[in-house]
């Protein structure tokens, strides 16, 4: 096939085979060589090397020159977009009057309803269909709390900036920027692969490495070209004072999470001590990112859709994992992403049994997500699950799954899901001096070996005098562990040490006596493990636009939103054929059985052709349109147009709110049971 009529990923395959084929032909030539074969055989071969070489050249050219088309079509793509988004307010910049403020945006009415069909899909998708307890917390959070949970020392992005003009970046943007551009442009093969290999890793370099990479590449500052400083870390967290006397520091919260985890003994008790449970919150969250570029994904005030699900540490199964075992989706293990190659398409039970997925809890959390995704319209060739690199994950994590969403920016992480540990439970019970554990009731009780430890209250009275009291609470206070330890001490060398708050004190075994002893236990205490999936519904949401907007072929460009009925702002409009008194009372009537119907709908009564009415609703994404005509008027039917197919139908205008309803919630399809059983209509929309 010629280079020209390939597709970006045909390219990369037959430059991969040139290459390799390439390489072996030179190995046959060096070897000929080497053992000094006949001139002419030599010479053919050498002359198939440079015919593959030639090939091997005009495949990197055409990729070359493919990748440079395809950003800027993308440009193009975008740019079309995101008119289309402002003019239909979708979203409009906040403060515009005042001339906006970067990353930060707000919902219009078409966007905020996309908002709102969205959030109460997740809503059933999630809290009701787990029965999960829904929360709401404040977002100005203190100092302590967010101290204890590591965000104060730990919620870092590497900042560098222009020497000259001090305009901020983030050191991991730039140099993963840099290094696509070094990519896209490198002929040789090898090299590539090098480099693929560096950006592979983009997420897990540290302030040094960071900073040794820019220096390594010589990397400047975009737009001016001058020298960048050393990458230093910044606090994403905007801070905040509680109250007026300006000595309570607080933070807008990063993420709603910690909300959750700080009421998780109400929680546990609500839910009848029992585990495992989930609780949900949906708020926004606040980080002062350095520069937010890309749009409506990187923004300083965002929602999230948050859940955390509490576990047994020692027993992560779920017991609704077979519902969703057999559903393959493209999946980014961390071997594949070392070494730069692609997603692998894996069921969550293979990828659970091969260990690449660490639990089932984890595995059912992305299944789910998946099928959110999918239903809510994003296309699943567009979408991968990658895992975190070992030092990418969070300061809290131990494994960490992103779906991953693309659209013309690249790869964007939309949901995280993270197997959080007892991180934070931990965090919280020690900062706080709140116990935050659970208890497990066994079926039957088990007969186990304790250590027993009596302090011997005379002997310590005689030795420790006022301090005794707090020897006794100390050695109470010991773990299992240090028992263990202190009772080999004692046996070993005789005398063990106690720690205690004002230092530490010499225990012998006068003091106190250590014996394994056999006791029935009930059940077992512990802290419980997190599992947390985390939505951006904001990113969620652009991809979705970037996912559902084309344009339709015809003698004036339109556009179209193929917003599924779950995300579709309206739902249906309504036209009365003409601007006249006649059409009235029918068009009441539609618009009145739908809302009765539970649907969004919009009566446009404008003079315009009944083609530029459907245009404008093509353009917002509106999947249904019912037309008021002079037949209604006859005989009390209305058109029922489908906006993909631009098909209508006929129906009886009693029935007409009933038949939507059932189409938006996905009970009949258009195909399958309107068009077999209403009349066709032949229209032209022109
Ligand atoms: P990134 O690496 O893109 O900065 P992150 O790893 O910091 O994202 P998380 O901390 O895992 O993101 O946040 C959970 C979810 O919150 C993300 O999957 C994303 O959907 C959303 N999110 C995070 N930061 C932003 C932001 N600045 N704007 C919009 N959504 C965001
Ligand atoms: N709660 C996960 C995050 O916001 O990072």
């Amino acid at each position: 096939m010629a280079a020209e009529g390939m597709t970006p990923e045909e390219l990369e395959a037959a430059l991969q085979a040139k290459a390799q084929e390439t390489e072996k032909q030179a190995d046959t030539v060096r070897a000929m060589k080497a053992k000094k074969e006949e001139k002419a055989v030599v010479a053919a071969a050498v002359d198939k090397l440079k015919e593959l070489k030639k090939e091997l050249a005009e495949l990197t050219k055409a990729q070359a020159a493919s990748d440079t088309a395809g950003a800027d079509n993308k440009q193009v793509f975008r740019a079309n977009l995101n008119k289309v988004l402002e003019q239909n307010l979708f979203f409009i910049p906040s403060f515009k009057i005042y001339g906006g403020v970067g990353g930060l945006y707000d919902y219009g009415p078409t966007g905020a309803a996309v908002k709102s069909n969205l959030t109460e899909f997740w809503r059933s998708h999630f809290v009701l269909e787990e029965n999960m307890l829904p929360i709401e917390c404040p977002a100005v959070t203190p100092h302590c709390v967010l101290k204890a949970s590591g965000h104060v020392d730990r919620f870092l992005d590497m900042m560098v900036h222009d020497m000259e003009t001090k305009a901020f970046f983030r050191a991991d943007h730039l140099l993963g920027d840099f290094l696509e551009k070094l990519i896209a442009a490198e002929k040789d093969a090898a090299k590539k692969h090098e480099l693929e290999l560096v950006l592979a890793r983009l997420d897990e370099y540290k302030q040094e490495e960071l900073g040794a990479l820019i220096k390594q590449f010589d990397i400047k500052a975009p737009e001016t070209g001058n020298a960048l400083s050393e990458p230093y870390p910044f606090n994403l967290m905007f801070q905040t004072q509680i109250g007026p006397a300006g000595n309570s520091i607080g933070f807008m919260r990063p993420e709603t999470a910690q909300g959750i985890f700080v009421n998780f003994k109400e929680l546990l008790y609500y839910n009848g001590n029992k585990l495992p449970f989930a609780a949900a919150q949906i708020g926004q969250s606040y980080r002062n990112e350095i520069a937010p570029r890309a749009g409506l994904l990187r923004v300083r005030e965002f929602t999230q859709f948050e859940i955390e699900h509490f576990v047994d540490p020692e027993d992560k199964s779920h017991k609704k994992f077979k519902r969703v075992a057999d559903i393959a989706f493209n999946l980014y293990p961390r071997e594949e992403q070392l070494q730069a190659k692609g997603t692998v398409k894996l069921s969550l039970g293979d990828a659970l049994s091969k260990g690449i997925i660490a639990n089932e809890t984890l595995a059912y959390f992305i299944g789910r997500t998946y099928l959110f995704l999918e239903k809510a319209g994003i296309d699943p060739e567009r979408m991968r699950f990658r895992q975190h690199l070992q030092h990418e994950m969070a300061h809290y994590a131990c494994d960490c799954w992103d779906a991953e969403i693309e659209c013309s920016y690249g790869w964007v992480e939309c949901v995280g899901l993270a197997d959080r540990s007892a991180f934070d439970l931990d965090a919280h019970s020690k900062a706080s001096k709140v116990d935050l554990t659970a208890f497990k009731k066994f079926d039957k009780p088990i007969e186990t070996e304790v250590l027993q430890l009596d302090p011997q209250m005379k002997e310590v009275g005689k030795v420790f005098k006022k301090e005794a009291g707090l020897v006794k609470d100390a050695l109470l206070a010991l773990s299992d562990e240090q028992k263990t330890t202190m009772q080999a001490q004692l046996e070993g060398a005789g005398e063990a040490e106690l720690a205690m708050e004002s230092g530490t004190v010499k225990i012998t075994p006068d003091t106190v006596k250590i014996k394994t002893v056999k006791k029935k236990i009930s059940g077992k205490t512990f802290t419980p493990g997190v599992i947390e999936p985390s939505f951006g519904i904001g990113r969620i949401i652009y991809c979705l636009y970037e996912h559902s907007f084309y344009t339709r072929p015809g003698s004036e460009q339109r556009t179209v939103f193929r917003f599924s009925p779950v995300a579709a702002p309206i739902k249906c409009t309504v036209f009365p054929l003409l601007q006249q008194q006649k059409f009235e009372e029918s068009t009441a009537q539609v618009a009145e059985a739908l809302t009765r119907a539970g649907l969004s709908r919009k009566v446009d009564e404008t003079g315009a052709s009944i083609g530029k009415r459907y245009a404008r609703t093509d353009e917002i994404g509106v999947p249904f349109a019912i037309t008021v005509d002079h037949t209604t008027l006859e005989d009390n039917t209305v058109t029922l147009r489908e906006r993909d197919s631009m098909e209508q139908v006929r129906i009886p205008l009693l029935e007409v709110a009933e038949v939507v309803r059932c189409l938006c919630e996905q009970h009949i399809s258009w195909k399958d049971d309107v068009m077999s059983k209403y009349p066709r209509q032949e229209a032209k929309e022109e």
